[in-house]
């Protein structure tokens, strides 16, 4: 496989580095979930022989490799950022256990310096983790961690294919806590078909014991390709029903924030400082080097994604060549139709110099029809227009 070049880079001034980290494991695959991720099953039909990205040591070595890569480009290009926030997702990057994802720190360290209140997230699955987890990581830096929990209902969770116990996410944000976590997310899927709103309320009120200051919640996307659709095509299972997923996200956002914690982007809500700069980093248009097999990286006009696959990412690290699958440079109507599409999600909305004068005109129409709401020169969504987020973008980008 030939890389493609990528240009010089030639990163924007000024603004929040964040860099993110993929971990491409998990020890079994959800029903619902498209992620880049494989179990070990699926790493061991693929074959070892390749340099071993396939295993977590071999992952890691690439990763340094890419992490001396990065920072060496961006050291040519004007100098390596100082990174505001680091974010290990994945896939599960706590199958790496407390001492793994330390030495994840320590690589990022050897070639980057942190800021002195940087945000440094890492995911995890509740399963594998434990207080002596949440106790290495601390001690390793991390101030955040991000749990997968989805719901507390046995059978939502049964149909998600999620293998952890309904009480073991709350326990565990509670472990995270004790440990010292001041940031603590739980995700949440909702409109899961079977779901009652009972089965959500006990999910909230789960939620809300543990403290955390952060919740993500998604409706249930049935991805193409995943077993959910393959179920769903069967007719084994309803698809999940618009109207219901709208009153679980109105029942969600009445019972958070009456709890204090508000919605920053239409799927995220937090208590006041809970916001992840990371996630922000990306919707505000912000630059990051993502590493890892299949990881996106924005730095500049220049966006790139890297060899999917733990076997090819690892292969062209160990030739000495960028793990780069392919990249495009941003023109003047990408970077315009991606600040609309994101910043539109954000609470503080965008600002209205951005749109252009037939925007302007249909962003008017959306105002008089209760679903954005135009306050000192920022047009946010109103509820009504939460609910609709993705047709207001596409009225207004036409
Ligand atoms: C990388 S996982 C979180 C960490 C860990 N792998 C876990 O699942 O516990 C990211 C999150 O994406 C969400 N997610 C993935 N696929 C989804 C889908 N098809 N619909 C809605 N949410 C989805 C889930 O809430 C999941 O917790
Ligand atoms: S939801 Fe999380 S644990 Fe499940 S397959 Fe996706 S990344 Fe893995």
């Amino acid at each position: 496989m030939t890389a493609p070049a990528l240009p010089p880079l030639a990163p924007a001034p000024g603004g929040a580095f964040g860099l993110y980290l993929h971990v491409p494991f998990c020890a079994a695959r959800c029903g619902y979930c498209d992620f880049n991720t494989y179990t070990p099953g699926e790493l061991a039909a693929a074959g070892g022989d390749t340099p071993a990205g396939n295993t977590p040591a071999g992952w890691l070595e690439a990763l340094r490799r890419e992490l001396e890569l990065a920072a060496g480009r961006l050291d040519a290009a004007g100098g390596v950022p100082v990174l505001d926030t680091v974010f290990v997702g994945g896939g599960t990057p706590s199958l790496l256990g407390g001492a793994g994802l330390a030495d994840v720190l320590a690589a990022v360290r050897t070639h980057f310096v942190l800021a002195g209140d940087a945000e440094v997230t890492t995911e995890a699955n509740p399963e594998s983790t434990s207080p002596a987890f949440f106790g290495a990581l601390r001690a390793a830096g991390y101030t955040r961690v991000s749990l997968g929990m989805q719901s507390v209902a046995p059978h939502v969770l049964r149909l998600l294919d999620r293998v952890h116990s309904p009480g073991r996410a709350p326990a565990a944000a509670l472990e995270a806590r004790s440990a010292g976590f001041a940031h603590v997310n739980l995700d949440l899927i909702y409109g899961t078909p079977g779901e009652t709103d009972d089965d959500l309320a006990r999910s909230i009120d789960a939620v809300l014991a543990a403290d955390v200051d952060h919740v993500s919640a998604y409706a249930l996307v049935v991805e193409d390709g995943t077993a959910l659709a393959r179920r769903v095509r069967r007719g084994e299972m309803p698809a999940v029903d618009d109207d219901v997923v709208a009153d679980r996200y109105e029942l969600l956002d009445a019972r958070l924030t009456a709890a204090g914690l508000d919605w920053y982007e239409v799927s995220n809500w937090s208590r006041p400082g809970g916001e992840c700069r990371h996630n922000l980093g990306y919707w505000n248009g912000g630059q990051w080097w993502g590493a890892g097999p299949g990881a996106h990286s924005h730095v500049g006009a220049l966006r790139w994604w890297n060899v999917k696959h733990p076997n090819g990412y690892a292969e062209a690290l160990a030739s000495g060549a960028a793990p780069v699958a392919g990249f495009e440079e941003l023109g003047e109507t990408d970077r315009h139709v991606e600040q609309v599409l994101l910043r539109i999600r954000l609470r503080d909305g965008l600002p209205v110099a951005v749109l252009h004068p037939a925007e302007r005109r249909r962003a008017d129409a959306a105002v008089a029809a209760g679903l954005l709401r135009l306050v000192e020169q920022r047009l946010a969504l109103t509820d009504a227009g939460r609910l609709l987020a993705d047709a207001v973008v596409r009225d207004l980008l036409d």
